[in-house]
């Protein structure tokens, strides 16, 4: 199945050229828009550009060319999840600080990107994240400024009421929407386990958090699904940004099956893209007549604009690639959420989550929550500070004085994240899954990677370095991670479950590792490296700091190119990124529509 996508926005002026396109087309073939024109064109078919899409063509013209799912009830029932279908598997290069290990990655390839195969769980960034971009120099991406675009892009349905007050559920709606394209609600049901966990959170001093979705997410809380709630079905960017529009959008086309290869540059003005078949065969040549807009995710943006000559002239030259602009950043800053999967034996209980009733309590943490008085906070990030900062960076990065500088500059942030109180934003979420494991998701780590590609064949999977735990406050935070599950784990109200932990954290008699040097030996090899959550690839930074992209998401050093998919993100953020993604594309819809006074923003 391919589905890499080129988006294709007819413009009203151009309609005689492409007088032979389809109205309404669903999708056009290469050949029908062979040497068209079209305003726009975005290349990658995900959340980001659905989005965007939609929102550009409210008026205007749209063409379409797409490959779809086809509504299997695997992808589309909550937990009942096969997606293999549907996603980009990538191993990576050799994980350095975790013996070498190389790992299978993913993210989604289909009208939809990862929305239509993610884990459907929503849970918006922090306030101290995006007021975090600002400080980082990115006026106007603070929470105050993102909060409507939060609200616009999403339709809270709420749960029963009485069913609410019995399982915990709690939310602001002031904060939520209920008039946007992308359904959400709660599960319907509540597993008896999840009480066990509850209450042995709270015996851990941990307290309830009114609704994660406020900017503050410190505490115990419900996540939502994004699902519609009267079918029970999955509520992707396809279903809330294609399907929802297609059929009143005749200047929106989309092509599936496509590779886009490079962007086309006229000296340093992105006049269009080149494509391909995504297995191969002939390129053809599409032009944009205002904007180029890349949206190809995390893992695979980076390479559509090295290909075309935008990034670090060290990797370009050697491949023979001509520079339009030497941009260091490309490809760097690169990130994924880890995980510590600890497993038990809970024979006496086979509550799970099936089919229709995912259970789904988190609890957000702070390094605070985490510190012991053998193993003081404060010491993990004392030691954080007294690293080589260069040296933690993958090789041929470290060296580039503007990418260490954004590098600095964000593990300052980072390290003061840490020493966050209630009305930060949490550094972890643990999870129990109501039967036989926990896990613990480290969501704002030091460590970055990097993408790059191997050389100029388009359809070549990107090389890329994950860069886990390159710095081991990573593994020290993991470690503390693992311990606090196991003292959660240890409460009476989870003990009447009578869990025994296993492996890997625990040695073959039982017994959980408990020294610092068992436990780091056991993470290195163990760490879950990925959640899918890759990101931060193409900072939206000053370009001082390593920045690939603008406040306005406009490339630097080039016209007529935005970047501005989940891989503009400057760091991770407190939560997954799915909402985000939708709320910082709603956002530069409209900046963009101002920009070339669409839909009435300049009347
Ligand atoms: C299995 C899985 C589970 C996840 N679970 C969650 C979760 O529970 N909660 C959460 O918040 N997030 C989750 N995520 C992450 C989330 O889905 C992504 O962060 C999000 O989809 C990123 O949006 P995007 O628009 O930046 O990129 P994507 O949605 O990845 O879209 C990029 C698109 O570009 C296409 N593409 C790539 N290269 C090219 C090219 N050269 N030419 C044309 N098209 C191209 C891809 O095929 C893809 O469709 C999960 C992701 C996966 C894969
Ligand atoms: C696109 O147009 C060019 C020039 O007319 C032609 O050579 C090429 O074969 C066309 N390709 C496709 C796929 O239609
Ligand atoms: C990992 O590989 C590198 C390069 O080959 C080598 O120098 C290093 O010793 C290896 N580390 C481990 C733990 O095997
Ligand atoms: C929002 O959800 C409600 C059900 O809770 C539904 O009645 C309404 O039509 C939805 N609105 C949109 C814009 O999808
Ligand atoms: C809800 O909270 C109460 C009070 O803290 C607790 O006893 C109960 O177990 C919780 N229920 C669930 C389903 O989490
Ligand atoms: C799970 O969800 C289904 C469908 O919404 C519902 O009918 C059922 O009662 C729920 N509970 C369990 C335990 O499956």
């Amino acid at each position: 199945m391919h589905s890499s996508l080129l988006w294709l926005v007819l413009p009203g002026l151009m309609l005689s050229e492409a007088r032979s396109l389809p109205r309404y087309a669903t999708r056009v073939s290469r050949c029908n828009t062979n040497q068209t024109s079209y305003d726009f064109v975005i290349a990658g078919g995900g959340i980001a550009g659905l989005t965007l899409a939609d929102r550009l063509t409210e008026d205007a013209s749209v063409i379409e060319a797409g490959e779809f799912d086809r509504g299997h009830a695997d992808l589309d029932v909550p937990g009942a999840w096969s997606p293999f279908p549907y996603i980009w598997g990538l191993d990576t290069q050799p994980l350095r600080a975790l013996d070498n290990r190389t790992e299978l990655v993913v993210c989604g390839k289909m009208v939809g990107g990862g929305s239509n195969v993610n884990a459907m769980n929503w849970i918006r960034g922090a306030a101290a994240d995006f007021d975090g971009w600002v400080e980082l120099g990115n006026p106007g991406w603070g929470w105050d400024d993102l909060l409507p675009y939060f609200i616009k892009s999403e339709n809270f349905t709420a749960p029963n009421p009485e069913f609410a007050k019995a399982a915990n559920i709690s939310w602001d709606s002031s904060i939520r929407g209920h008039e946007g394209p992308v359904q959400y609600t709660y599960s319907n049901y509540a597993y008896p386990a999840g009480s066990n966990w509850w209450d042995a959170t709270l015996s851990t001093g941990i307290k309830p958090a009114p609704d994660p979705m406020s900017g503050k997410n410190m505490g115990i809380f419900w996540v939502p699904n994004v699902r519609d709630a009267a079918t029970n079905i999955r509520c992707g960017a396809r279903t809330a940004h294609y399907d929802r529009v297609y059929q009143t959008r005749p200047n929106y086309h989309i092509l599936t099956g496509m590779t886009v290869d490079k962007i086309l540059f006229e000296g340093s003005h992105a006049a269009g893209v080149q494509y391909l078949p995504s297995e191969g065969g002939e390129v053809v040549v599409v032009r944009a007549t205002k904007e180029v807009i890349v949206t190809a995710g995390a893992l695979h943006s980076p390479g559509v604009l090295q290909r075309s000559g935008v990034g670090p002239r060290n990797i370009l030259q050697p491949l023979g690639i001509d520079v339009v602009v030497d941009l260091p950043g490309v490809g760097t800053n690169f990130h994924d959420q880890t995980t510590v999967q600890v497993n038990f034996n809970r024979p006496q209980c086979s509550a799970y989550t099936v089919p229709h009733n995912l259970s789904t309590v988190f609890t957000g943490v702070s390094l605070r929550d985490l510190g012991t008085d053998s193993d003081p906070w404060e010491a993990i990030v004392a030691e954080a500070k007294t690293r080589d900062v260069a040296a933690l960076l993958p090789p041929g990065v470290g060296g580039d004085a503007t990418v260490l500088a954004g590098y600095q500059a964000q593990r300052e942030l980072l390290l003061r994240s840490y020493a966050a109180t209630e009305q930060g934003a949490a550094i972890a979420l643990l999870y129990f899954d109501t039967y036989s494991s926990t896990q613990a998701y480290f969501m704002k780590p030091l460590s970055r990677g990097r993408v790059a590609i191997a050389g100029t064949a388009p359809l070549a999977a990107p090389l890329v370095d994950y860069g886990t735990a390159a710095d081991p406050t990573d593994l020290r935070v993991n470690a503390a991670l693992l311990r606090k599950m196991r003292e959660v784990m240890a409460q009476p109200a989870m003990r009447a479950l009578g869990p025994v932990e296993l492996a890997p954290y625990a040695a073959g008699d039982g017994a959980p590792i408990a020294d610092a040097a068992g436990v780091e030996r056991a993470l290195r090899g163990n760490l879950v490296i990925s959640n899918a959550h890759q990101c931060c690839s193409n900072p939206m930074l000053p370009r001082a700091r390593g920045g690939v992209v603008d406040p306005a998401k406009k490339v630097y050093g080039v016209s007529g190119l935005r970047v501005a998919d989940v891989s503009t993100f400057p760091m991770s953020v407190s939560g997954g990124p799915t909402p985000t993604v939708y709320g910082t594309s709603e956002k530069l819809a409209d900046m963009i529509k101002r920009d070339w006074c669409l839909d009435g923003w300049c009347s």
